[in-house]
């Protein structure tokens, strides 16, 4: 390795055995009180948290390394580039992809979404073709399909899930048919914590000869990704949500179909030549990367990444996995409390409701004893109209979440049916 290489490379702690009390001093966030109180912070699902290895490498790379990528010759600017690339192979890496060239940096997980509807769905979706999404779909892996329907005359269909929020792999069967061009589905719930069988949904859409795009927004922070053995042919995901900061993520698309789709934006990087007749178009992934790209994101994505391959994986789910078992046991125990979502594999997020208390009633008092969880509809209206509800509580969990958090929830809970005794 080059002085120059290793001098990118951001500092990689390692947490083996899992530590939970050592990985929390990583967090700086986590050591405020609010209002007094040690802060509980159970909001993951919406964002993660940011270990110190992320900010340094974010501040190193103003400091050090800024400037324009893929534009210069100097120094800084081939500097700046190599850092940027280094995190598209990264991504690459912590995806299992065959190849750098299918990652492409997008703003998150919703512009991933948006960049295949309107490039492979504008070419691919026609009057009479039909997009196939799920009933536990966020609105950001709605609302880009509706718009293509809208627009091309397609027709948007849904698999239903169960009471527990288990999607209904029959049902998506049955709706999978000809005129299937492209079934979209989240890996994890956001509002149930449910993980699908991504590996056997792809097969029943690629038996049908259609493509699956998976969200995988809620995924990444949790579960060991790889897009070859989900065999799925996009896949998106946020920077934010995985310990990296906001307006980064990635959308992996299969070479063959990135190749093939025309571009999302115009501008800058995404050319091979521009004149006033005709502009050639660079190939994938910068085709799809117009005007200069989120630098210091990218760098923060990719000590993300390092930041989540010093976790032992195995320990980590494992982790979780007993953290949301104490949290599910403890819930239990609260009168009056309704989980929403109780699929068989999940991951940590709980989603509730008490009888008789708003959820913004339980969010506001438990935020006055330090507790963050969030409320209201978690951008999933149609999943909230499906279980007859117009807002749920959620506590959801990260790597750092530990059973003390859980502790002071339930004491929050306690406090709040104090308030409505
Ligand atoms: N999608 C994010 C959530 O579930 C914002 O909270």
């Amino acid at each position: 390795m080059s002085e120059r290489e290793s001098s990118l490379q951001p500092l990689v702690q390692r947490f083996e055995p899992y530590q939970v009390e050592r990985l929390r001093q990583a967090f700086p966030i986590l050591a405020q009180r609010i209002y007094g109180k040690p802060l509980v912070y159970l909001d993951s699902a919406a964002t993660s948290q940011k270990p110190q290895a992320v900010i340094d490498a974010m501040s190193r790379f103003f400091l050090e390394e800024n400037a324009n990528v893929h534009r210069g010759v100097h120094y800084l600017s081939l500097r700046a580039t190599e850092a940027y690339e280094q995190t598209r192979a990264k991504v690459q890496r912590f995806l299992n992809a065959a190849h750098a060239e299918e990652i492409v940096f997008v703003r998150g997980t919703t512009e991933a979404v948006n960049l295949v509807a309107q490039t492979y769905g504008k070419v691919h979706v026609h009057a009479g073709d039909e997009v196939l999404i799920s009933a536990m779909e966020h609105h950001s892996n709605i609302v880009p399909w509706q718009m293509l329907c809208e627009q091309s005359g397609a027709r948007l269909r849904v698999a239903p899930i169960d009471d527990a929020g288990e999607l209904q792999l029959d049902e998506l069967e049955r709706l999978i048919g000809p005129r299937t061009k492209l079934l979209a589905i989240s890996h994890v719930s956001n509002v149930l914590g449910t993980v699908n069988p991504i590996q056997s949904i792809v097969e029943l859409a690629h038996a049908q000869g259609a493509p699956v795009l998976v969200d995988g927004a809620q995924a990444a922070p949790h579960l060991q990704l790889d897009v070859r053995a989900l065999g799925c042919d996009f896949y998106a995901l946020s920077g934010h949500k995985m310990y990296g900061p906001t307006g980064i993520g990635a959308l992996y698309g299969r070479r063959e179909l990135l190749e093939a789709m025309p571009p999302y934006q115009g501008g800058g990087d995404m050319i091979l030549s521009v004149s006033f007749d005709k502009t050639l178009y660079n190939k994938p992934p910068y085709r799809f990367e117009a005007g200069t790209p989120n630098m210091v994101g990218a760098i923060g994505l990719g000590a993300a990444i390092d930041f989540l391959g010093g976790l032992d994986a195995d320990a980590l789910a494992a982790h979780e996995q007993a953290v949301l078992a104490y949290a599910q046991e403890a819930l239990a125990t609260v009168p009056g409390l309704r989980l929403i979502g109780t699929a068989r594999d999940k991951i940590g997020v709980l989603s509730f409701v008490l009888d008789g208390i708003h959820p913004h009633d339980i969010g506001t008092i438990l935020d006055r004893e330090g507790i963050a969880i969030r409320t209201g509809h978690h951008c999933a209206q149609p999943l909230m109209q499906r279980y007859g509800l117009a807002a749920t509580a959620r506590a959801s969990l990260g790597c750092y979440s530990n059973e003390q958090d859980i502790d002071a929830l339930l004491a929050g809970l306690a406090k709040v049916q104090e308030v409505f005794r």
